[in-house]
């Protein structure tokens, strides 16, 4: 596992600032209130990570390239630094899963904002208990720590403030206008780029945690993993590759605005407007998979607590949570 650490952050930041030119270790030193000795060894930590950092003599550190990891933590906390959430960030080269570890922390304490992410996952998890494929190299797979103060009954607000999270940060680096899926998947025509796992504990009235696991298809070639014309990915759509680092980190940017205003009323009618917009499950014929019947109906709009409301033979009913099947118009 690779983490950052508080000096490993602050000298990256000042090689970085320094734009080209050598920075002094003593200089370093003294603005992050360390000795030259930590200096040293957090460069030592941060070559060991992949940077590639010259020591020149009398001048200093001059920063010549940033590590091909492209989710280095240290990296991602300097993104993050005027975040509250991103710290710590932990990354592995593989795990079985983002999700598990998160929440083991989850329930030592770890801060809100803890990120857990890694370059595969050899037990990629999935809603409702289905896999999800996560090859090294390619994908974006990782899991955060939140603890909304909100009541438990409008947990679904948060995985609602996940997708427009994940929307927004697409829009915004890529210019690329995604669509939602109630609840939070994001497609790109009627193919699926990211999804959205969101594991809660809470007691009444108060939520513990929220872990909130996000997969984006970034880099990953669809072609070699055999995926279905159903699924979309970044480097397909742009035809290069993106780097998954500065994708995270305006998400979890985003998602801490977004999840902090839920903490008023307003906050939650702004969220559903804004998701309402971009949700393609609206207006259509559905099939909504129940474990006894499916229930074909029109989706027609979403409740204060971000629950799916269908117009079915039988009347209004109002989906919390459900697996949900676009219909075509003639279905
Ligand atoms: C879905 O659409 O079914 C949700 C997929 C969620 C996948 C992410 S990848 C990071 C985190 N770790 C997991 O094992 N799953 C989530």
């Amino acid at each position: 596992m690779i983490r950052s650490n508080g000096t490993k952050r602050v000298v990256l930041q000042e090689l970085m600032l320094a734009e080209g030119y050598p920075a002094a270790g003593e200089l370093i030193g003294e603005k992050s209130g360390v000795s030259r000795q930590s200096v040293w060894k957090a460069v030592e930590g941060l070559r060991d990570d992949g940077y590639g950092i010259r020591s020149i003599p009398h001048k200093g550190y001059l920063l010549e390239e940033l590590s091909p990891n492209d989710l280095d933590p240290t990296m991602l906390e300097n993104i993050l630094y005027d975040c509250p959430w991103g710290h710590p960030v932990l990354y592995w080269p593989s795990l079985a899963s983002t999700q598990e570890p998160l929440k083991e922390m989850a329930r030592q304490n770890a801060p809100e904002g803890a990120v857990i992410t890694a370059d595969e996952q050899t037990r990629g998890r999935g809603r409702l208990g289905r896999n999800w494929e996560s090859p090294p190299g390619g994908g974006l797979y990782f899991s955060l720590l939140m603890r909304p103060r909100i009541s438990p009954g409008n947990i679904q607000l948060v995985s609602l403030a996940a997708a427009m999270a994940v929307w927004e940060s697409i829009l915004e680096l890529f210019n690329i206008s995604c669509d939602l899926k109630w609840p939070n998947d994001i497609l790109f025509g009627e193919a699926k780029l990211c999804g959205i796992l969101t594991e809660t504990a809470s007691e009444p009235g108060k939520v513990h945690y929220a872990v909130t696991g996000i997969g984006l298809n970034a880099n990953v070639d669809l072609r070699l993993t055999g995926s279905s014309a159903r699924t979309a990915s970044l480097i397909a759509i742009t035809g290069k590759p993106v780097h998954r680092g500065r994708i995270l980190s305006a998400i979890v940017k985003k998602l801490h605005h977004f999840v902090s205003a839920l903490e008023n009323p307003e906050g939650g009618r702004k969220l559903i407007e804004d998701y309402t917009k971009r949700c393609t499950t609206l207006g259509r014929k559905v099939r909504v998979v129940q474990e006894t019947e499916d229930i074909f109906g029109k989706a027609v709009s979403l409740d204060e607590r971000g629950a799916l409301v269908v117009e079915s033979g039988e009347g209004r009913r109002v989906f919390a949570a459900a697996d949900i099947v676009h219909l075509r118009q003639n279905q």
